[in-house]
């Protein structure tokens, strides 16, 4: 497996030195255009040079795919409102702000009207407003704005000491000498199935990237600094150092299941990976989708043309027979043996006052969690 951006080149468009002040006109951005510019010009969107036009928007949601044939599977749309819209003509360079502060410069190619049903039912497989990426669809102003960008300024980096764009992590997955690497995608407060498939892909690749999604999650998410403080005790106690390399993804969560698995497999390729972990439920949120869709979407695609390995995990739980982590493909007995874990259960038992037991989630993670969800609580 090659270490190849997607479409082969990393895209960057930093440009601090671009002037700007003279660009008359602007365009709000909400938070998720934000981190969505700032992941353009770090190329961690590579091929994508800018928010998608139309003919690739629409050949992303009809068929996965940008309209040169890429694989891509989540549109990256500038939304704004029809007065703005209408204040725009094709050409020109606008600039893009948020509270205030200019960000970087779209030059318009594009100004089209989606049809945000067909975005919903075809990219989150429902129109209902009740999931939470359909409700953020349509929140959206009404207008894309499609072309290239430069991002002029870098917004504030919640993890300094964990930020690293795709140029540093190539670099430092090769000077590690490290030829495997394993990409994992999280947004939830870690947990012993988190660690578990963990291992297990790292028993066969080189390292490990932990990647925790760290932008926009709806809003009963954990928060990112707990669960970052969370992933620092784990890495401390229970992590081979020389394996195991923990920065974090700015990126907006989409909730959308199956097809943001893809688009996180390729944006972790972007960054280095050559392997990516895609477990139960990936990127799920309610019963939205199959337990397993987000692998099965995988088999729709050639190896070549996704250029990352996903490495697929059976749900994996606290055996009490076994005394171990397992699976059904793994462990003989019946479910009255089994701890069911996952991220929601760990935060419902958090947010009603009960502690998670030790098969549940590591005590140094339970007590990251207890403690930074009480000050959360005081906090509010
Ligand atoms: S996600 O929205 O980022 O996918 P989460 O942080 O819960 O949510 O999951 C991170 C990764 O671990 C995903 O690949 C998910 O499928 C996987 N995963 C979570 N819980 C389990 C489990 N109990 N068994 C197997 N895989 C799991």
């Amino acid at each position: 497996m090659s270490l190849q951006p997607h479409g082969g080149v990393l895209v960057q468009a930093f440009y601090p030195d671009e002037p700007y002040q003279e660009l008359a006109n602007e365009i709000q951005m909400d938070a998720m255009a934000l981190s969505d510019l700032e992941l353009l010009a770090i190329g961690a969107y590579s091929p994508l040079k800018g928010f998608l036009s139309k003919d690739d928007y629409e050949a992303v949601v009809q068929q996965m795919r940008l309209k040169d044939g890429t694989v891509w599977s989540i549109p990256i749309t500038l939304p704004v409102q029809e007065e703005k819209a209408n204040q725009l003509t094709i050409g020109q360079k606008v600039r893009l702000v948020f509270n205030g502060k200019t960000y970087g410069v779209i030059e318009v190619e594009d100004v089209f009207t989606p049809d945000k049903e067909i975005e919903a039912q075809l990219v989150y497989g429902t129109t209902d407003i009740n999931h939470p990426g359909v409700r953020k669809l349509f929140e959206r102003g009404d207008v894309y704005i499609g072309g290239k960008i430069t991002l002029i300024q870098r917004p504030v980096k919640p993890f300094p000491q964990y930020t690293f764009d795709p140029v540093d992590t190539r670099e430092i997955f090769k000077e590690n000498g490290w030829k495997t690497i394993v990409g994992f995608q999280t947004r939830n407060p870690v947990h012993r199935a988190h660690e578990y498939i963990q291992k297990s892909a790292l028993e066969t690749v080189d390292a490990l990237f932990l990647n925790p999604l760290v932008g926009e999650t709806k809003s009963d998410d954990i928060s990112a600094a707990i669960r970052m403080e969370s992933y620092e005790v784990l890495l401390q106690n229970y992590y081979p150092q020389n394996r195991v390399f923990l920065g974090v993804f700015p990126a907006a969560m989409r909730y959308a299941g199956p097809r943001e698995a893809i688009f996180h497999a390729l944006v972790r390729k972007n960054y280095g990976c050559t392997h990516f972990i895609v477990g139960r439920d990936h990127a799920g949120v309610g019963d939205y989708y199959g337990t397993y869709d987000a692998q099965k979407i995988f088999d729709q695609f050639k190896e070549e043309e996704l250029g990352i390995t996903p490495l697929r995990f059976e749900h994996s739980f606290y055996c009490k027979a076994c005394e171990a982590m397992a699976t059904r493909k793994t462990c003989p007995h019946d479910s009255s043996s089994h701890v069911i874990l996952s991220g929601t259960r760990v935060r419902e038992m958090l947010r009603n006052g009960e502690v998670p037991p030790s098969t549940f989630s590591r005590r140094e993670v339970i007590e990251v969690l207890i403690k930074g969800l009480k000050q959360e609580v005081e906090f509010k």
